[in-house]
């Protein structure tokens, strides 16, 4: 019988055989997973425990909190806050950072997420998720600030999301790769289900909000209007279309079998560079892809090059099968 490689052992050998992650990194991805799985146990209770419907609150970004966002949020600051691992966290719903409280030590990395993705569709039972984000802290300067966390997405040195879908899901990148574990609700741990996942260069699948089509940019309508002429337009073959409003769920489809993400820049809010944000959204999904074989983009540059000017920033995105990245973002640099 081949043995189950638990998340714990498979950390420790990356740790161990390929020295890719040290000690203090492995501890947090450990606690990562931990909240995730309480964060699982939460959603599956659904009208059985006080998570669903709204909160009556708002967060930064002026979205009506759902319960489940903030249970999702307090979940992974209470798990991570006392490891000594983390210096500060950062999260879709808090307006600054929450640094490390001094009564615990102060840790390396910072860690960034999106508690809980799809939240339009907790009280419909479509499958959601949490998105995180790791960083190092830069050493030059005792203490944390806002400003330690404006680095590339290319800096990043972990980076995942675990879907709550029929299955909870845990899909992690360290920089080797991107891996898959289960959640073995038996045994209460992540099960390894998946190594090197790969995303196919090409695909006949596109995801995107269409309601919003009139708003769109010109290079936008192109490649969405090509996709949709079939077999006797320009590609020459007929597309599918996908949307879920999670994008943990569109983005895990995509690294299942293939596929284009976009929520791009629009009309509707035209100082707003997309609804997407790339701290703890655009970055972590985009690191994954590439790994995975894909590209990732914000029409114009790669979007781990983006240089964060601020913690919530929004982004315009383009993710996926690398062929159809590569020709929706030539269809906008092109003159
Ligand atoms: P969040 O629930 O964290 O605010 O994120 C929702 C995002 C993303 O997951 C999804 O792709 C998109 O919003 C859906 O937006 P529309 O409802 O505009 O399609
Ligand atoms: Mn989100
Ligand atoms: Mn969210």
């Amino acid at each position: 019988m081949t043995q189950k490689v638990s998340l714990t052992r498979y950390l420790v050998e990356q740790q161990r055989v390929d020295g890719l992650i040290p000690a203090q990194l492995r501890l947090l991805l450990e606690v990562v997973a931990r909240a995730c799985k309480r964060i699982s146990f939460a959603v599956n209770k659904g009208e059985l425990g006080d998570v669903m419907g709204a909160a009556e609150t708002q967060n930064v970004q002026g979205e009506v909190q759902k319960k489940l966002d903030i249970i999702a949020n307090e979940v992974l600051i209470e798990a991570n806050e006392w490891g000594g691992h983390l210096a500060a966290m950062a999260s879709e719903e808090m307006e600054g950072i929450y640094v490390v409280p001094n009564r615990y030590p102060q840790g390396e990395y910072l860690l960034l997420f999106d508690p809980l993705d799809g939240s339009s569709n907790i009280d419909v039972n479509v499958s959601i998720g949490t998105i995180f984000s790791v960083l190092k802290k830069p050493d030059d300067h005792p203490g944390v600030q806002e400003a330690d966390f404006l680095q590339a997405g290319a800096k990043q040195v972990a980076a995942g999301y675990c879907i709550y879908g029929p299955q909870t899901t845990l899909v992690l990148t360290v920089g080797d790769g991107v891996a898959m574990f289960t959640l073995d609700r038996e045994q209460g741990s992540f099960v390894l289900t998946q190594e090197n996942l790969r995303i196919p260069e090409d695909t006949k699948e596109f995801a995107i909000n269409m309601s919003n089509m009139r708003h769109w940019d010109a290079p936008v309508k192109r490649y969405i209007d090509e996709c949709l002429a079939g077999k006797d337009g320009p590609r020459g073959k007929d597309f599918n279309m996908r949307w879920i409003a999670s994008m943990v769920a569109d983005v895990h489809r995509i690294l299942m079998r293939g596929g284009i993400f976009m929520y791009p820049w629009d009309k509707r809010e035209p100082e707003k560079p997309g609804k997407l944000r790339l701290m703890y959204e655009a970055n972590p999904m985009g690191w994954l892809v590439e790994q995975a074989g894909g590209a990732a983009t914000n029409g114009k540059e790669r979007i781990l090059d983006i240089e964060p000017t601020k913690l919530h920033q929004r982004v315009s995105v383009i993710l996926g099968s690398k062929n159809e990245v590569e020709r929706a973002t030539g269809y906008h640099t092109e003159k």
